[in-house]
């Protein structure tokens, strides 16, 4: 009796801890940061089984691309058959030279059909190192094709560490001082919304939305946004990256007031 009054106890102090966390956090998913398990001596075809756990994982890749579905929204190109797909891309680029591309150089080329929006990967902060990015290749390869792909190919590009910006500050760091543009760029709201045009990338332009919604809405349209959603737009995809960057862990009341303010002062002119 007196055992089970003592769990009952505990359940209830370890409820009362998750909804408090639950009502400070809206949610707590996230990919651990560390670098995948990648040696020199891997076959081609278990870099790409690396490979596909870094695209479901810390590459957030998963949050806006599917891969073999047939009802992909049409915003993201659906990564199924890639291989073959790139090597017919850009005249004159073979299907590695692509792919590689296509994850280095994601706006330098736009898939027709489709808007700009993809973020660089090999930058915080998502950061994939250059050796994940050949496992990534790896993976992509394999849809549709063959992996050939080692940690000892040379892909074409290698990350500049000068290019690297600092990683975002974690929110325990109160006033860890990043400026509403600052929170929107490192949280890579810009890959998704255009701030100084009205035209559309992934997610509505947000150069009026300071005119369209009030404070509270944008605040909500942050903290939820599957909440409401962006008439023509698709929900999941805003929240599944923000979680992946883990932006509502490391975000400090501070940064968020901030952003919201700057959002708020976008006007349309
Ligand atoms: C925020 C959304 C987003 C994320 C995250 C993202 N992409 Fe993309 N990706 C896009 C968009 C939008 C395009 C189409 C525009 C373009 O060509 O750049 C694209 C294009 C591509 C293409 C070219 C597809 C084709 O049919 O030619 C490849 C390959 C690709 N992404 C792979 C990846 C991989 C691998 C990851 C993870 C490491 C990833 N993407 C993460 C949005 C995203
Ligand atoms: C992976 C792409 C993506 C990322 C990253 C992203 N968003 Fe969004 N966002 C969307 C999409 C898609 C919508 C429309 C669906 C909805 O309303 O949730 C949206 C909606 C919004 C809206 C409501 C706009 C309106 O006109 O109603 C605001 C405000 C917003 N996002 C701000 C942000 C901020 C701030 C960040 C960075 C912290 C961010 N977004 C990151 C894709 C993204």
């Amino acid at each position: 009796m007196k055992s089970s009054l003592k769990i009952f106890g505990f359940v209830i102090v370890v409820l009362a801890f998750y909804s408090y966390v639950g009502n400070t956090v809206p949610q707590k998913i996230t990919y651990p940061p560390e670098s995948a398990d990648l040696s020199a001596d891997m076959t081609p075809d278990e870099l790409a089984i690396a490979g596909a756990d870094i695209v479901a994982g810390k590459g957030t890749c998963l949050g806006c691309h599917t891969v073999g579905s047939r009802d992909s929204g049409l915003r993201f190109p659906d990564l199924g058959g890639i291989a073959t797909k790139a090597s017919t891309r850009i005249a004159g680029m073979s299907a590695l030279e692509y792919l590689a591309h296509s994850l280095y150089e994601p706006n330098e080329f736009i898939v027709d059909g489709f808007l700009a929006g993809m973020p660089a990967i090999n930058r915080p902060p998502i950061g994939l190192t250059d050796d994940e990015i050949k496992a990534v290749i790896a993976y992509l390869q394999s849809l549709g094709g063959t992996p050939s792909v080692t940690l000892a190919t040379d892909v074409g590009y290698v990350t500049e560490v000068s290019a690297i910006a600092p990683a975002p500050s974690g929110g325990a760091t109160l006033g860890a001082g990043l400026d509403g543009p600052g929170v929107f760029t490192t949280y890579l709201c810009n890959t998704c919304h255009s701030i100084d045009s009205p035209d559309p990338l992934v997610g509505p332009s947000l150069f009026d939305v300071g005119s369209r919604l009030s404070k509270a809405e944008i605040y909500e349209a942050v903290m939820e946004p599957d909440a409401t959603l962006a008439e023509g737009f698709p929900g999941g995809v805003m929240l599944t990256t923000l979680n992946a960057l883990g932006f509502y862990q490391k975000v400090s009341p501070e940064e968020l007031r901030a952003l919201v303010n700057y959002l708020a002062d976008q006007q349309g002119n």
